[in-house]
């Protein structure tokens, strides 16, 4: 095997090498056909089969065993494999095919260096992503958890694969709800009943509320009590409510203006709000091990001063265009076009995201821009896209098409009920409460098990176990589907969760502090030669990692990485418990501890990738 072999998974080379000869054998009448090649369903015929020949057979309408026939004798020599011949077509067609005994030996020892076989391919791209979204005024609740640690699992997958990547905050900050909770905060400081310094998060989201509420005028009830004549009184107190929203309201559209004028007092109140908010975002982000910085916020305030431009911009190149009193920009295929003025001449959320996305790839120079939002904002994304290929704003300068703008659209997080994940009294569930209910029960669960560990130590794994669980669970699952949130089924060390992978791991690295205790040395260069199935198992497993982690990424899938990681794990106890590793001796105890090795190290750089911390011992 040549020494600059950059691929260590046997399905990738046959596919690779099986999908050349198809083409050669066949030419064009085999269109793109796909080498088929799965693991095969008969172990002692072979390692894998090919099952291209059956469906080229009825494309061609010739028998699928000289289709077989054919494709064997335009195989090039398959390192990796013993040498075929039509004695190794079974059955209607399959093409039976065994790997050489030293092959996955050789393969691992070619993916044992510490790139693991994740190597930069072509050039590096700049890789923007858009998480977290966290609105002032407002507790972060469960909804923000899934773009949180989605968002940061699939930006540090770029990163593993050599990526330049940039992580955007897009917090909701600015408009006329942020307006009202910044009147109504104006109002509670003037009047003395609150002090600026002392207010919390809390106290915003209360206030936030509140101002809602004092802007909504119930002009619907004021009609049902004079329709149904409620009498004088009824009628007084729902005139005065009406009229007091319409008050209310017309403040805070003043207050909006001074925030635009950047009038310092209100510029003073707006600003506490927000490094309230932000100061709670970056606490949770720590807390989670999700990397977001005060640098990666880009709220949409930032973005106000140019709304008025791009309206401009897009009806001067005629790319917008009034419908209804408003300037929308229409895209092909939707029914709804992309709003980008009303008609009372105020911007839009979709607004404010055609200027990130003119700042993300004109200015940032993005290839791939990716939103980690839930997918009920899918209408809002396929609209805001759509305006933007066509304005040019997703076009880099001197580019000749536009990046790649992508909504890794996510599910939502249930209840046990299957319903929204709410609190017992319907409220949404604080992210901060959230976190110190898995520390805490993570806490019991470690305390049981880590008896004679030190109590800072207790502390730390339960830290550990405790994120590991909620970022596990959050990952696992396909990102598009909802999920039901479980304590017990998260924290438990059985099962696809995040503890039995952080067990998996300290296992392993028990193993290594057992052989040191007992004199036994390390070889990182002692051949492998997995003969027990249980080995050639754990072997094939792990020259999966690098196409697993590629595939993450090109599908912005993170599950994909730990369905790989639960199968490592299972596939490593699976051997722990037939090959004897420290009471074996010589050549397969040495060539079973680089195995061990191996895997750890695939754990622990998997978990890594997907931002989960891991653990020395607990
Ligand atoms: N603040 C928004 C919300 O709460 C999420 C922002 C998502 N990102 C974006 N570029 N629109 O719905």
């Amino acid at each position: 095997m040549s020494a600059q072999t950059t691929e260590f998974d046997p399905v990738v080379i046959l596919t690779n090498a099986f999908g050349r000869a198809i083409a050669q054998a066949l030419g064009d009448n085999a269109g793109a056909a796909d080498a088929m090649i799965a693991p095969n369903k008969r172990p002692e015929l072979g390692d894998f089969q090919c099952n291209a020949a059956m469906p080229l057979a009825k494309r061609l309408g010739e028998p699928p065993r000289t289709v077989a026939s054919k494709i064997l004798r335009a195989l090039e020599p398959v390192p990796i494999i013993e040498p075929l011949t039509d004695a190794d077509i079974a059955g209607p067609g399959f093409i039976n095919i065994r790997l050489r005994p030293e092959a996955i030996g050789e393969l691992l020892a070619a993916f044992d260096t510490p790139a693991l076989g994740l190597v930069c391919e072509g050039e590096p791209e700049t890789v923007v992503v858009d998480l977290c979204g966290v609105n002032l005024a407002k507790q972060m609740h469960v909804g923000h958890l899934r773009s949180m640690i989605i968002g940061d699992a699939l930006a540090r997958i770029f990163e593993r694969l050599g990526n330049r990547t940039i992580r955007q905050n897009h917090v909701g900050d600015w408009g006329l709800p942020i307006a009202m909770v910044t009147h109504k905060l104006q109002e509670e400081v003037d009047s003395g009943r609150m002090r600026l310094d002392a207010v919390t998060l809390d106290d915003l989201d209360r206030l936030y509320k509140e101002a809602q509420r004092d802007c909504t005028a119930d002009t619907r009830g004021l009609a049902a009590a004079r329709r149904w004549r409620m009498g004088p009184k009824a009628e007084a107190e729902l005139e005065a409510q009406v009229t007091g929203a319409e008050e209310a309201l017309a403040d805070a559209k003043q207050t909006l203006l001074r925030l635009q004028r950047q009038e310092p007092a209100t510029v003073r109140i707006w600003r506490s709000i927000a490094d309230i908010t932000m100061a709670e975002c970056l606490k949770v982000s720590e807390q989670l091990g999700v990397r977001l910085s005060a640098e990666d916020a880009a709220g949409e305030s930032s973005y106000a001063a140019e709304l008025a431009g791009i309206a401009e911009d897009l009806v001067s190149r005629g790319v917008a265009e009034m419908s209804e009193g408003a300037l929308v920009v229409k895209v092909e295929g939707l029914d709804q076009p992309c709003l980008i003025k009303k008609s009372d001449g105020g911007f839009l959320y979709a607004t404010t995201d055609m200027a990130a996305i003119r700042r993300r790839v004109q200015q940032f120079g993005a290839d791939r821009v990716i939103y980690c939002v839930d997918s009920r904002q899918s209408l809002h994304f396929a609209q805001v896209f759509g305006a933007a290929r066509r304005s040019g704003y997703a076009t880099k300068p001197g580019a000749s098409t536009p990046s790649r703008l992508e909504h890794a659209a996510n599910g939502m997080v249930l209840g046990e009920d299957h319903r929204p994940f709410k609190t017992r009294s319907g409220e949404n569930v604080k992210l901060a409460d959230l976190i110190s209910e898995a520390m805490e029960r993570a806490g019991n669960v470690v305390a049981a098990k880590s008896r004679d560990l030190p109590a800072d130590e207790v502390a730390a794994i339960a830290r550990a176990v405790g994120v590991a669980a909620i970022k596990y669970a959050d990952l696992s699952n396909d990102r598009i589907k909802d999920y039901v949130f479980s304590f017990d089924r998260m924290l438990s060390f059985e099962g696809n969760t995040g503890p039995y992978l952080l067990y998996a791991l300290v296992r392993i690295r028990s193993i290594f502090r057992k052989a040191q205790e007992r004199g036994i040395g390390f070889d990182r260069h002692a051949p492998i030669l997995p003969s027990a199935p249980a080995e050639r198992a754990l072997a094939l497993v792990l020259l999966r990692y690098p196409e697993t982690v590629r595939a993450a990424a090109k599908h912005l899938e993170p599950h994909r990485l730990c369905g790989l990681l639960y199968e490592l794990a299972t596939a490593f106890s699976t051997f722990f418990d037939a090959c004897p590793v420290l009471a074996s001796e010589g050549a397969t105890r040495a060539g079973r501890l680089r195995l061990c090795d191996i895997t750890a190290r695939v754990l622990a750089d998997g978990l890594t990738t997907l931002g989960i911390p891991t653990l020395e011992r607990m």
